[in-house]
Formats: structure tokens, C-alpha cells, sequence
């Protein structure tokens, strides 16, 4: 895939060695998003991070990446405070915001919304979720996390053993995660979640035809036996015809430290894309676990920088100068976790 000047709209449009190139670069950009050296490669450059549903993870990793490479950042958050609320055109808003900005993140809750409003941008637009359909840089940013904590215990992604959990019928993060998992051999993915919540039909053929092994249970305690990965969801509330229907399966499985300890190997690594629902009656993924080295939920969320860092330097065709314009940073802050 030629990466320059390019929507990035789906996983659908990367084949193993796009993610590899990807990665290799975003590696490269730790010193940058780990704060130890700071870039000025896309001075002047404008990123519209255009956000109509609620987001904390996406909009602000995208806005802090791209100040990261030296550009500014201007916003939209909500769609109420847009022109969109008095009757105007995602085609007309796309035509106006990308004679403003030099690529655009874009998150609506409409099902194929992004690709639209990329037909009548002028600039490169990426999708930062486009309602239960697809989140194509949380894929990449879990796929990064996978590969970096499986080498820890000396696995690879070829071979992975993962659950998926929770609301597979409408998280988006899952069906992009899935089709990229599917670029990768000898994969075994283990789907657990109540029937009524089940991957979609069109994945699990997409699945099947890339001959990624497959496990379908409504059993937490079966599924997440003799998995490298569980990777826990939230109940996609927002996307419910009737709101009380989300209630019926929420707290239906839920991950804790007890359950965890009785079934799971050691060593097996808890991922979540966040928010969890921390709320009693939900609560998918326990606080017990905080204490848990396995629990790679806030490296995850981390490791959105470099991932988001590279996207924009290969979109923007700057991957090659981002070095031209580096120093060491003057300030020093120490993360301890
Ligand atoms: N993972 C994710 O998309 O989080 P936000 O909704 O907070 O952006």
C-alpha cells in the first residue's frame, strides 16, 4: 500500500508487510512519543480531529501525536457544536474542513460515515471509528501491543492464542482487530460472549477463509483457558435500539483476579481498548487486576502515540525527515508505570 497521501479507512486496505512498515517506524518514533526527544517535522501543518461521538483515548492520542511531530491541532468534540446540527452535509463539511487542515481524524457514529465524508475531502482523512463498523488505528495499536508483550515470553504473533470477550456483535475495535489478526498464521481466536452478541457472520466467513482456527462460547471460565491473550470489551451500550436491552448483558462476564487465577495460564496477557465499564453492574474487567504485571491495558492506551506518530509521518510523507529536525527535550517528567 502507498501509504502517502491515502485515507486510512479500514484494515481491509493493509496487507501484513503495510503493518510491518508501520510498526518498524512507530518503534523508531519512541524516543519522541517516550518524550525523550521532540521534532518539528510537520511545523505548520493543521490536523481537523473532527470528533462527533465522545472519545478520551483516540482524540486526544491522535491531537497529542500530531503536536508531537511539530503540528497544531484544531477540534471539533461534539457534533451539537458543529454546523452539522443546523442541517448541513457531511459531503459540505468534509469540502470546508479539509480546506482548513492538512489531514483530518475523523469519528462519527454512523456506520460507513468516514468513507463518505473522505470522497469529498481534499486531504488525507483517517478513521477514528465510524459507529460498531471499524476503529482501524486501535487495531494497529493492539497488534503493536500484542507483538511487544508476546516477546517477552518469546511468542510471536504467528501461532497466537486470544479471547475475545464481551460485546463482539457491535465493538468495532474487535472487527478491525479481527481482520487484522487475519493477515497472520496459525492464529486461533477463542469468541466468547452471549449469543445475542456474537461476531458478526460476515467476520467469522472472513476469519474462516484466512484460515484463522476459531472457538465460539458463552463460557468465560471455558474460553479464556490456554490463551496468550484476552482481550476483554465493553457493552457497546450506545449502539442499542432500546438502551434497557443493553442492561441484560452487562456483568455477564466479567474478568477478575479470582477467575483469572483459576483458569488462565501464567503469564497470559489481559488487554482491553477502553473505556471499560467500571460501573458495578458492568464492570467487565475488575480493578482486582491492577496489581497484575499481566495487565497491559494502560501500555495499550500508551502505545497509541508512536502507533498514531507513525500513521501520520507515512500519510504526510514524512517518515524520512522526521530526524532533520530533532533535539533532546528540556524537560523531564518520570512515568513510573
Ligand atoms: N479505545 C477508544 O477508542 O477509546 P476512546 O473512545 O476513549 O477514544
Amino acid at each position: 500500500m502507498d501509504f502517502s497521501g491515502s485515507h486510512i479507512l479500514s484494515i481491509d486496505q493493509f496487507e501484513r508487510s503495510d503493518v510491518e512498515k508501520l510498526f518498524s517506524l512507530a518503534e523508531s518514533l519512541e524516543p519522541y512519543s517516550n518524550k525523550e526527544k521532540i521534532t518539528k517535522v510537520l511545523d505548520g501543518a493543521i490536523l481537523g480531529n473532527m470528533f462527533f461521538e465522545p472519545s478520551t483515548r483516540t482524540r486526544i492520542s491522535f491531537g497529542a501525536s500530531f503536536n508531537l511531530l511539530g503540528g497544531s491541532v484544531r477540534e471539533i468534540t461534539e457534533a451539537g457544536s458543529s454546523s452539522l446540527a443546523k442541517g448541513e452535509s457531511l459531503a459540505d463539511t468534509a469540502q470546508v474542513l479539509s480546506g482548513y487542515s492538512d489531514i483530518i481524524v475523523l469519528r462519527h457514529p454512523d456506520e460507513g460515515s468516514v468513507r463518505k465524508f473522505s470522497e469529498s475531502s481534499r486531504v488525507p482523512v483517517i478513521n477514528g471509528g465510524d459507529g460498531s463498523n471499524e476503529h482501524p488505528s486501535q487495531a494497529l495499536l493492539d497488534l503493536y501491543t500484542i507483538k511487544k508483550e508476546l516477546s517477552q515470553n518469546s511468542k510471536t504473533v504467528d501461532g497466537l492464542k486470544i479471547a475475545l470477550v464481551g460485546d463482539l456483535k457491535f465493538g468495532r475495535a474487535v472487527h478491525s482487530l479481527c481482520k487484522i489478526l487475519s493477515l497472520y498464521d496459525n492464529v486461533k481466536i477463542k469468541l466468547i460472549s452471549p449469543e445475542e452478541l456474537r461476531l458478526p457472520e460476515k467476520d467469522t466467513q472472513l476469519l474462516q477463509s484466512k484460515n484463522v482456527t476459531l472457538e465460539e462460547t458463552e463460557n468465560l471460565e471455558e474460553g479464556i483457558k490456554d490463551v496468550d491473550i484476552i482481550y476483554v470489551t465493553r457493552v457497546q451500550e450506545e449502539r442499542f435500539k432500546n438502551k434497557d436491552d443493553a442492561k441484560k448483558y452487562k456483568g455477564l462476564l466479567s474478568l477478575n483476579k479470582e477467575i483469572y487465577t483459576a483458569n488462565c495460564e501464567p503469564n497470559t496477557v489481559i488487554m482491553h481498548p477502553l473505556p471499560r465499564d467500571s460501573r458495578k453492574h458492568a464492570n467487565e474487567l475488575d480493578s482486582d487486576l491492577y496489581e497484575n504485571p499481566n495487565l497491559a491495558i494502560f501500555r495499550q492506551a500508551d502505545n497509541g502515540i508512536s502507533i498514531r506518530m507513525a500513521l501520520f509521518a507515512l500519510v504526510l510523507g514524512v517518515e524520512d525527515q522526521v530526524e532533520k529536525t530533532s533535539r533532546a527535550v528540556n524537560w523531564h517528567v518520570t512515568r513510573d508505570h
